[in-house]
């Protein structure tokens, strides 16, 4: 059985001296995920926000799973930290070098969903192997670092892939895309494969968040 459509709003496009009233408005929308984009200056060139920013959401009344997107050089380093923040899934980037199997299993042990995360120039093939070892793939339809960029619809091909290994090998995990994400290009993204929608400037500019948020979750 697919995975039905999910929203996950980007707390990124909310209003970074209200993080917490942004996290809480994506959830009187009727969203349960709540996607936050770590960045390091490095892997990326930006910041964004630390673990203390997810702990301080959480005194603060947010009840979303926290879909936890860390762009970091060296993200084995920060797993547990985000996990004792209030992570419930960690994706961790394929691009640079570390132990990204053990990494996973690190997640998993310490009690999160993991997750595995392709930048656009990176093919498929490189996260083949890993399939069995996560919870949700992470397509990125930008290139990371910023929100607001046009999704590139070169990407679908690579969801279209990955969709029929998970369908040929009977897998489970979710399969995410992230950048330039709106009503239009997610339902390019669901015909390609891909159940789970990283949206951030277009659910914080839409006039009608519920209404927008309804029509992800109606997607066939
Ligand atoms: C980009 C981030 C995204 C970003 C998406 O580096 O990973 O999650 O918030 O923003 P939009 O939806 O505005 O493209
Ligand atoms: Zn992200």
């Amino acid at each position: 059985m697919p995975h039905p459509p999910l929203l996950s709003p980007s707390l990124l496009a909310g209003d970074h001296g209200q993080l917490a009233a942004s996290a809480l408005a994506a959830e009187q929308a009727g969203t349960n995920w709540l996607h936050l984009d770590i960045m390091d200056g490095h892997f990326v060139p930006n910041f964004s926000f630390g673990p203390e920013v997810l702990a301080a959401l959480r005194r603060a009344g947010a009840k979303q799973f926290f879909d936890t997107h860390l762009m970091l050089d060296e993200p084995h380093r920060y797993i547990e930290p985000f996990a004792k923040a209030g992570a419930n899934l960690i994706s961790i980037h394929i691009e640079p070098n570390y132990d990204h199997c053990g990494t996973l299993a690190g997640i998993r042990a310490l009690g999160c969903q993991a997750g595995i995360v392709l930048n656009p120039g990176t093919p498929a093939s490189a996260i083949e192997s890993l399939l069995t070892e996560v919870d949700l793939v992470l397509v990125m339809t930008v290139q990371p670092g910023f929100g607001g960029q046009a999704f590139r619809r070169d990407m679908l091909s690579k969801l279209q892939q990955i969709e029929k290994w998970r369908r040929e090998r009977g897998l489970k995990f979710r399969l995410e895309v992230d950048g330039g994400i709106d009503l239009a290009t997610a339902q390019e993204c669901r015909t390609a494969g891909a159940d789970t929608f990283v949206a951030g400037t277009s659910f914080y500019r839409a006039s009608d968040r519920t209404a927008y948020a309804t029509s992800i979750a109606g997607m066939v």
